[in-house]
């Protein structure tokens, strides 16, 4: 099928109406070289269950996974195990607290960690990544994801530097779960595994693919190929919804009810299952979004890409609620 010349006009239309909504942010000062990226960059890709890509605004920028990669280690970790095993070590219960807190933790420990996209959650199944070595950790998942996306993936050194440099409270977490019996590797391991995973550099293109599976249940519609089950995808979208935008997943919810994982370096991933009731033309079998806009709120999450997905939503129905 051609692609579908209104819907490319309204989605290059939507990225210049929310473009000045980058003011609304910042870029990770906390992660230098996150920090340096240029604020005003905004960008989105859809893609339908046919293939069709619809890409709009900065779309050719490589940016890295950050913690987006929550949501697929987890995924990797939960093919590899099962998901019985994974959810015996890192629980599916929102925090109310920032995603680097050491609160929730220290608070409930030795309780496990409350979900798998808060720091300590996400520190804790990447150590579960199966494999000898934190490379061979790493390799799993990297391929794990170049199935998903189709083609070779690598990490960006530079952001994986200016993260390991400036990671204290990263640290301070992993020593955390050390001590309470989470981590079988040691501590350094477990970290260089997970900003590893984190500097894994991606663009909107591939994370609407990914999107598109997860909204799919782990069945890609367009190769045919299933790459996880229902049960994992079920759970995954779960925590989307409820820890996904971090303390702005309820309004999220309220306001665009995607299931979506956002990223300090400014990306989205954003998964929209079919939805054959809907009354508008749109992506009504379903879609994957990929944003990126560097510019991110206090709670981490892309300012104008938020803003924009909140009006794609709604003048498409893409809402699951
Ligand atoms: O650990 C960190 O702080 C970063 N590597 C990832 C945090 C992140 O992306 C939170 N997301 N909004």
């Amino acid at each position: 099928m051609q692609n579908n010349p209104h819907i490319q006009e309204q989605l290059e239309k939507w990225v210049e109406e929310n473009r000045g909504h980058v003011v609304l942010g910042t870029t990770a000062q906390y992660i230098p070289a996150l920090g340096n990226e240029d604020p005003a960059q905004l960008g989105i890709c859809m893609i339908d269950e046919e293939g069709n890509y619809y890409a709009a605004g900065d779309t050719e920028k490589e940016f890295t996974l950050q913690s987006v990669s929550k949501a697929l280690s987890f995924i990797a970790v939960c093919c590899h195990y099962g998901l019985d095993y994974v959810l015996e070590r890192v629980d599916v219960e929102p925090t109310g607290e920032a995603f680097n807190s050491i609160i929730p933790f220290e608070i409930h420990r030795p309780n496990k960690p409350f979900n798998p996209f808060i720091n300590a959650g996400a520190i804790t199944v990447s150590a579960l990544l199966p494999g000898q070595t934190p490379q061979k950790k790493f390799q799993f998942l990297l391929e794990f994801l170049e199935k998903l996306v189709g083609h070779p993936l690598e990490m960006d050194q530079e952001v994986y530097d200016s993260e390991w440099q400036t990671s204290h409270r990263n640290r301070a977490l992993a020593y955390y779960l050390k001590e309470a019996n989470f981590l079988d590797i040691e501590v350094e391991e477990a970290l260089d595994i997970y900003i590893s995973q984190c500097a894994i550099k991606i663009n909107v293109k591939d994370l609407a693919l990914i999107g598109l599976i997860i909204g799919y249940d782990g069945y890609n519609p367009i190769t045919k190929e299933r790459h996880f089950s229902d049960d994992i995808a079920q759970v995954v979208k779960v925590l989307m919804v409820t820890c996904g935008m971090y303390n702005s997943s309820g309004n999220f919810a309220a306001h665009v009810g995607i299931p979506a994982k956002s990223g300090v370096s400014g990306g989205i991933l954003a998964a929209v299952p079919p939805k054959l009731h809907s009354q508008t033309y749109a992506f009504r079998a379903g879609a994957g979004i990929g944003v990126y806009g560097p510019a991110i709120d206090v709670q981490g999450n892309s300012a104008a890409g938020t803003m924009m997905l909140k009006q794609i939503s709604k003048e498409w129905d893409l809402s699951i609620f």
